[in-house]
């Protein structure tokens, strides 16, 4: 049977691509798929760590969000990773049949730890192991993610047929979903992607930001010399960024946008594009406020969803532990 899992770490209410690369994804699959998990990675979130009451706060934040899309725990399971500790325990498993060298070479790893003074932590090290662990630990088919996550995944693929040839066939091997808009870029620097960490305060669209701070924001996008809108990522990465985030806000295909676009210099089209991003998000902005006022509501949510959660992983994790040699 087919089994989407997916994840987001709590940075606090996501970004513009986030919501694009995934979050709008998970909202269509709930629909398509009959069992669905999504959660909210607080076991992950420690390998950049922060205070506790930050990632307390920011746990609920991004729940807040994720419902404010439009996940609803009625058609998947919504919960905070933690509270299922067989996906540590899991984790622990598998990296000891996951080799070190192989972990090394993870563009991830190079990058962030070189932000660690202590030259990386054995949890940034061992990081997509855990998320290994998460999808497989409900043998789950497919993972709807951003391409910043599919080296992640190709990981997860590897144990999966490791751990078969070596106890016997058992985990499914699971495919990523990407969506159109699978790599949206930093409205700074459009040859890296748009993140929760870059240090330039414009770079990122959060989809809580004000209409000022999107018109703003997108006002100060860098382009390029030429004032026509085209799409043409390879040659020019700016504008075809504000036309994918155009087109998939709008719901219009990159043609449509392209059509609505002729004679606009790019300076105007930044102000359409700005525009249908407020429009888009206003909605979704009022419906987190509403949902972060009751937060009991929110930690039950994750809760209940946890209790789900550990039904499916309970007999999963039981026969994983009589084929490695636990029982
Ligand atoms: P995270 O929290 O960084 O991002 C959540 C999702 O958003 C996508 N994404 C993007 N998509 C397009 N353009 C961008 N600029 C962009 N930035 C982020 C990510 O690809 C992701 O799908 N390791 C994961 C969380 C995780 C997970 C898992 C995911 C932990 N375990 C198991 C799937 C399955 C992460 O840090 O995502």
């Amino acid at each position: 049977v087919d089994r989407i899992f997916s994840g987001i770490q709590p940075t606090g209410t996501p970004h513009l691509g986030n919501y694009l690369g995934a979050i709008q994804n998970w909202v269509n699959l709930q629909e398509e798929y009959s069992s669905v998990l999504y959660s909210i990675m607080d076991m992950h979130s420690l390998t950049m760590p922060k205070e506790p009451a930050l990632l307390r706060q920011n746990i609920l934040d991004t729940t807040a969000a994720i419902l404010a899309c439009g996940i609803d725990p009625k058609k998947c399971f919504l919960f905070r990773q933690s509270l299922v500790p067989e996906h540590a325990e899991l984790a622990w498993i598998l990296g000891c049949i996951t080799n070190v060298p192989r972990l090394l070479r993870l563009p991830q790893w190079k990058m962030k730890r070189a932000s660690q003074s202590n030259g990386g932590t054995v949890g940034l090290l061992t990081y997509p192991v855990l998320q290994a662990a998460d999808i497989l630990l409900y043998k789950s088919t497919h993972v709807p993610v951003g391409e910043d996550q599919v080296l992640h995944l190709e990981l997860a693929q590897d144990i999966a047929q490791h751990f078969n040839k070596k106890y016997g066939e058992f985990f499914p091997v699971p495919k990523a979903i990407l969506s159109t808009t699978k790599k949206i870029k930093s409205l700074r620097d459009p040859t890296v992607k748009m993140s929760k960490s870059d240090t330039q305060k414009l770079a990122t669209v959060n989809i809580v930001d004000s209409p000022d701070e999107i018109v703003l924001k997108f006002r100060k996008a860098v382009t390029d010399f030429t004032s026509e809108v085209t799409y043409d990522p390879a040659n020019r990465p700016g504008v075809s960024n504000l036309v994918s985030i155009h087109s998939a806000v709008s719901g219009l295909s990159i043609e449509e946008v392209l059509h609505q676009s002729v004679g606009l210099d790019t300076a105007h089209y930044k102000m359409v594009v700005a525009e249908s991003v407020i429009q888009k998000f206003a909605p979704i902005r009022n419906e987190i406020k509403k949902l972060q006022e009751d937060k009991s509501h929110l930690i039950q949510v994750l809760e209940a969803g946890a209790e789900k959660a550990k039904e499916l992983a309970t007999p999963i994790y039981q026969e994983i532990r009589r084929l490695v040699g636990f029982q």
